[in-house]
């Protein structure tokens, strides 16, 4: 089981829609996947049309009252599961502050789908928080949308700062670039300023493309209502990438 964290403290950087695209194309493949959607918006969740049960809040969940094996959906698609999130997940980090070992309690609660599944996929919010911490310890690698920008740049060097203070393996994080606009000569430099300094940088960049937006109105991963497009095939190729750089692991 390997499990990836799709996290950037930025909102609004594409890590939903990686969430969605990657745990759907993995899928796809052969392999068991777990999407769990740590969002109380609720995002991933809704592309996926599956509502958190009312046995399932998010209380009994961290404490360890309630097991994930018992709250997780299928989808509509074949090899694919979820944890839906709802708006309860605003309390998280309240939650996680009252328990002991509060750091590794999303860590704790997978353990237990360990042969279950070949991937999980967590669709994290965005912020530094104790969530946030959690998502570290229990994550394999941590994929971080990067929309080529100063302020993007700046979220990176947080992570690795952080990473680095906490003596948790920063190489784990692995960024790619998202809501790319070539057009953009901001965008452009950026990318060959980043590509400098982002050691594990994926090659594979996401372009910004209305298609993706319109997974909104699908409510379906790209590969299911537009499986030619150019927006489809960006996330064809920065799974085979991710697939490959997490190889190592199994
Ligand atoms: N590559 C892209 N091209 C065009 N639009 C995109 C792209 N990626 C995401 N979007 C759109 O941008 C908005 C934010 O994307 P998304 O929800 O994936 O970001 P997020 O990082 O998960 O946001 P949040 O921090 O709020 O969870 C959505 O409306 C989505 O449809
Ligand atoms: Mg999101």
């Amino acid at each position: 089981m390997i499990v990836f964290g799709i996290y950037n403290i930025k909102g609004g950087v594409g890590k939903t829609a990686a969430s969605v695209n990657l745990s759907y194309l993995s899928s796809l493949d052969g392999y068991k996947i777990l999407l769990w959607d740590l969002d109380p918006q609720g995002a991933s969740s809704f592309y996926y049309e599956k509502e958190l049960g009312n046995d399932a809040s998010l209380k009994k969940i961290i404490t360890g009252k309630v097991e994930l094996r018992d709250i997780i959906l299928d989808t509509d698609y074949r090899n694919l599961d979820i944890i839906p999130s709802d708006f309860s997940y605003r309390h998280m980090d309240t939650i996680l502050d009252q328990v002991k070992k509060s750091k590794k309690r999303i860590k704790e609660a997978l353990k237990d789908l360990k042969n279950e599944y070949d991937f999980i996929f967590l669709d994290c919010p965005p912020g530094i928080s104790i969530l946030a911490e959690n998502i570290f310890h229990a994550c394999d690698y941590i994929l971080v949308p990067t929309v080529p920008t100063p302020l993007c740049e700046r979220t990176y060097e947080q992570i690795i700062s952080f990473f680095e203070e906490d003596e948790l393996d920063a190489s784990s994080v692995i960024p790619f670039f998202s809501m790319v606009d070539a057009r953009k000569s901001i965008h452009q430099n950026m990318m060959k300023k980043l590509t400098r300094e982002m050691p594990n940088l994926c090659h594979s960049a996401i372009p910004f493309l209305a298609d993706i937006e319109k997974m909104g109105i699908y409510r379906k991963p790209l590969a299911e209502f537009n499986p030619k497009s150019k927006a489809s095939a960006s996330f064809k190729a920065l799974w085979k990438e991710i697939e490959k750089k997490s190889s190592k692991h199994k």
